[in-house]
């Protein structure tokens, strides 16, 4: 039997393209393993979102030199948002690289390992604007399972490498995604992320009319399915519709990630986020007038372009005026193909991270607040596991998405059950069973 070694970094979105791989050679006579050094083959599933990002990738595949000179049967595939950013100027930074391969062609991977074992070193990155038909999953989890349900993205945010790594935005069918979920209940999920870029964009530029909200609607109604959570939205295709059908459906988690990025006008409009600092706000009252109980996530970026000490103000108010109920903040990062990094006004390296610091200490002390606030109260966990030094220390998820520890005999692990609150740390909170 082959091995097959798979790394993915980056978003959601990119891991669940590595179990499609992974799904793909399974077929293909390939076992997994955990140990580079005994694999025959070695892919790494890059990201390209911010330079770091793309910097750890290229640092993975130095590290493979001497496992490719001990082993030279062995195949290493360069994937990913890099991969197609890039294309073929890998095969000639990186010598060791077998196959380089983007996000749309993953279908194509049996072809291309194919042509590897002819000896040729391959690219595939095609701008491919179909959506790729259902392909199997090697799922990572036993009860969660994520579904790609749109991708690429229209939206063109002036800093964001996305829809060009991405392409433009498709939809799958709603058939095809029903039939999925059918199957993954079947085969004993309960809980289902669906995924896209813009995943509350889903069901524009396809034949049959269905939108996100329709979707949700008929996707609630498959029995065995507790769970159904939804990553990440953009707050233009928050709609009144899809408030409702949220509120209105048990099924679908109170938890919404919604990207703000800046608390400032000026700054929205520089980003061409499409939205104005007064919008969002309205969409967030919208959201909790009908869903008090409502968890609201986002993500920050510090020092973009031009950001000046009074947008930084902007942005803490709108951390203080909303209160999410946690935030991913990032330093602002040049990518190619977009057009930020010709704007004026670069902030340097140092302050970008002092205001970084800034953002993320400011929402400490309102996440820890917030997990506070949770003392006393009742909530349904799906345990996903116990610790590995103490089988009777659980762990799962809330409805909102928070992580819970609790204690208790017996084994959980996939149940759904009733914790009380007893303690609400920065980061995850502590219960006890009911
Ligand atoms: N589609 C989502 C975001 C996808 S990228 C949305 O529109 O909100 C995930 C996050 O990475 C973004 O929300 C943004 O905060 C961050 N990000 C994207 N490009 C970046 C860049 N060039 N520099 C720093 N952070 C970036
Ligand atoms: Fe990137 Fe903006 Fe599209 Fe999100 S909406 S993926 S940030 S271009
Ligand atoms: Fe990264 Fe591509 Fe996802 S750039 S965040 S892996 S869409």
């Amino acid at each position: 039997m082959k091995k097959l070694f798979i790394k993915s970094f980056g978003c959601q979105m990119n891991e669940h393209d590595a179990e499609q791989m992974t799904g793909i050679l399974l077929k293909e006579g390939y076992t997994l393993t955990q140990k580079q050094d005994e694999a025959d083959m070695i892919i790494m599933n890059t990201c390209s979102i911010r330079d770091k990002a793309e910097q750890k990738a290229y640092s993975e595949f130095g590290k493979l030199d001497g496992l490719k000179k001990a082993n030279p049967g062995l195949i290493i595939g360069f994937t990913g948002c890099v991969a197609q950013q890039e294309g073929k100027k890998i095969l000639q930074r990186i010598s060791n690289v077998d196959f380089v391969m983007g996000p749309r062609d993953i279908s194509h991977l049996p072809d291309l390992i194919e042509r590897v074992a002819r000896k040729e070193r391959v690219v595939s990155t095609s701008d491919d604007a179909t959506i790729a038909p259902s392909r199997p999953s090697s799922r990572k989890d036993e009860f969660k399972a994520w579904i790609t349900i749109m991708e690429g993205c229209d939206f063109g945010c002036s800093y964001c490498v996305v829809p060009t790594t991405r392409g433009s935005e498709r939809s799958r069918p709603g058939r095809e995604i029903f039939h999925e979920v059918e199957g993954l209940a079947g085969e004993g999920f309960r809980e289902i992320t669906l995924l896209g870029q813009t995943v509350n964009a889903y069901g524009r530029n396809l034949d049959e009319i269905i939108d996100f909200p329709d979707l949700l609607g008929i996707l609630q109604k498959i029995p065995g399915i507790e769970r159904i959570r939804f990553m990440t939205s953009h707050p233009n295709h928050v709609t009144p519709k899809l408030i409702d059908v949220m509120s209105k459906h048990q099924k679908l988690c109170k938890h919404i990630h919604l990207p703000v990025q800046s608390g400032s006008n000026r700054v929205l409009e520089r980003m061409n986020r499409g939205y104005s600092r007064g919008a969002y706000l309205e969409k967030v009252n919208l959201l909790r007038e009908a869903m008090p109980a409502l968890s609201i996530t986002t993500d920050i970026i510090t020092g973009f372009p031009g950001e000046t000490e009074e947008d930084l103000k902007e942005t803490l108010n709108i951390l203080a005026l909303v209160e999410f109920d946690a935030i991913f903040a990032f330093k602002y990062s040049d990518r190619p193909n977009t057009t930020a990094p010709a704007m004026e006004g670069k902030i340097p390296e140092d302050e970008k991270s002092l205001r970084l610091a800034q953002v993320l200490e400011c929402q400490q002390f309102i996440s820890l607040k917030k997990n506070r606030g949770l003392i006393g109260t009742a909530q349904t966990v799906l345990v996903e596991g116990a610790g590995k030094n103490d089988p009777q220390r659980w762990f799962g998820r809330t409805d909102c998405n928070r992580m819970v520890h609790f204690n208790a005999p017996g084994s959980l692990k996939g149940k759904l059950v009733s914790v009380r609150i007893t303690d609400g740390r920065m980061a995850s909170l502590e219960g006890e069973i009911m």
